[in-house]
């Protein structure tokens, strides 16, 4: 799936023991991210989980189904997955079953699915669909608590689907998306959300009406059309399939789950936003953040925050997100950094290499990576190379860590990646954690972020915001995680949240 549509319909965490848990995490990972740190404390938030790095479809544009991908088929074992989910999925807000490959095309996926959704937290599959699902499979799937299920069919009608999904079977993937949609019904569930997402290219942008009227006579959950990547006619590498034409959908987000998802009010952030919001402080420009010093203690943070809340003068450099939020995990165990660096010779590190994920997150290619970004550029935009000659690639690292990070392949995922899920998590965000935001927002959020969340940071500024008051349950199950945890900035937080907006 996309992620446009996760600010809405994420669901809140509701034991309260798990959510005091995921959003202690959520708030050091801020921090962490804040501050720059090279080594870190807290678990990803988010997390990528690939058990099938396979897949029966030829897909032009994608690595795997073209086959340029440098990076073995395989299918995740069930120990590793259990090591997995032990110590992560406690932290995670969000897992994500899939990435290069077919995730159905894992026999044993509902269980993997079941554990970490067990675990609340919000698992996510896209798949092809393109594959014989008998009724015991089908129920196994809805069953699992799996929280999406986004099938990727490219066309309303056999031959247009045929031409970016090739060796896909078009009636067999309707018949299971009917037919999941039906026994959902029958069974009752909100969850799975069922989307249909549709790629958009030159082929198939006349078939939007016609998927419409299909996804609501099926009864689907969701609908999403988003512009398929592809090349020019004519240029180098083009596939036979092109770019759409036509300017994007009005609505390309729809179905009952979005509209009743618009309509939640159920937390302060969700009113506060909903609300009509004054207009957001004024945009910092903050390509480059400048530092700033965050070792003062003070109720209401640090320099950012103190110099008038998020933004202001103060700062840090750039960063980028994957690196404090998230990872990808493969299925021989392989730790790669993000989403845009798919090839086997890009990981930083394997799981088995290390006693804990702690330690595979600490691996010397990460500890580089991030030091690297935090260590920033010149101050114009320009990075330089270990030398201290200007690289010609500004947007990586510019050379300086020895990773995939120099020469990032889509920098622009550093930064917008990790937008939605990062709203999601704060519209969903208890008092307790809104009180700590909303105290001291310099020390959680960078000042360039006032351009990337500008709706649910205005929403901190609000006087309801700063005024919650102090939550004596919160306070004490956040004193004891803090107690337990080797990241100092936990007591911090407990102390903000003691002592609220001053
Ligand atoms: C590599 S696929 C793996 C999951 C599954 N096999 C599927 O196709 O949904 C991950 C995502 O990439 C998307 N994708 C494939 N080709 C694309 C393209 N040309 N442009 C944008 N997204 C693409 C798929 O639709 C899917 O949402
Ligand atoms: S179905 Fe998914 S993994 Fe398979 S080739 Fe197409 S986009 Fe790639």
């Amino acid at each position: 799936m996309g992620d446009l549509a996760l600010p809405h319909i994420l669901p809140r965490v509701h034991d309260a023991r798990r959510e005091a848990r995921k959003y202690a995490n959520f708030l050091l990972a801020l921090h962490a991210r804040r501050a720059g740190a090279a080594r870190v404390a807290h678990h990803p938030f988010d997390l990528t989980v690939d058990c099938a790095t396979l897949c029966q479809l030829h897909c032009p544009y994608c690595a795997v189904g073209n086959g340029t991908i440098r990076r073995k088929p395989s299918l995740m074992d069930a120990a590793l997955h259990e090591r997995l989910a032990a110590e992560l999925a406690p932290d995670l807000f969000l897992a994500w079953y899939f990435s290069a490959g077919e995730p159905l095309l894992h026999p044993r996926l509902h269980e993997h699915l079941a554990r970490t959704a067990g675990e609340e937290a919000f698992t996510v599959v896209s798949t092809n669909l393109s594959v014989p699902l008998t009724p015991a499979r089908q129920e196994a799937l809805l069953r699992s608590g799996l929280g999406m299920l986004s099938a990727s069919v490219d066309g309303a009608s056999a031959a247009t689907y045929a031409q970016y999904r090739r060796g896909g079977d078009f009636a067999l993937v309707m018949d299971n998306l009917a037919a999941l949609a039906r026994r959902k019904r029958e069974m009752g569930l909100q969850f799975p959300l069922l989307e249909w997402r549709f790629l958009l290219f030159a082929h198939n942008q006349h078939e939007v009406d016609a998927a419409r009227a299909m996804a609501a006579d099926m009864g689907l959950d969701l609908l999403e059309f988003f512009p398929g990547y592809a090349l020019l006619p004519g240029a180098p590498g083009e596939q036979g399939v092109h770019p759409m034409t036509i300017p994007m959908p009005q609505r390309p987000i729809s179905g009952p789950a979005y509209e009743a998802g618009l309509a939640r009010r159920e937390t302060l952030v969700q009113r506060l936003v909903a609300d009509g919001m004054p207009p957001a402080p004024a945009p910092v420009d903050t390509a480059v953040d400048t530092p700033v010093d965050t070792t003062q203690d003070t109720a209401q943070g640090t320099g950012a925050a103190r110099s008038g809340g998020i933004g202001g003068q103060g700062g840090t450099r750039r960063r980028c997100d994957w690196l404090y939020y998230s990872g990808m995990i493969y299925p021989d165990g392989a730790f790669g950094p993000c989403c845009v660096a798919t090839d086997a010779d890009d990981d930083f590190t394997r799981l088995d290499a290390h006693p804990d994920f702690g330690a595979a997150w600490n691996a010397p290619a990460f500890l580089r990576s991030r030091a690297a970004f935090a260590a920033g550029d010149d101050g114009n935009g320009k990075k330089r190379d270990g030398g201290g000659a200007v690289a010609s690639d500004v947007s990586g690292t510019g050379g300086a860590a020895g990773t995939v990070c120099d020469r990032c392949p889509l920098p622009v995922a550093q930064e917008l990646q990790f937008v939605q899920k990062v709203r999601a998590i704060l519209r969903n965000a208890p008092d307790w954690v809104v009180r700590i935001l909303a105290a001291a927002p310099g020390e959680f959020f960078l000042p360039s972020d006032q351009r990337r969340l500008p709706v649910e940071l205005a929403a901190l500024h609000r006087p309801d915001a700063r005024a919650l008051p102090a939550d004596p349950d919160a306070l004490a199950r956040l004193r004891a995680l803090a107690a337990a945890h080797p990241d100092p900035a936990l007591a911090r937080c407990a102390d903000i949240l003691e002592r609220g907006h001053a």
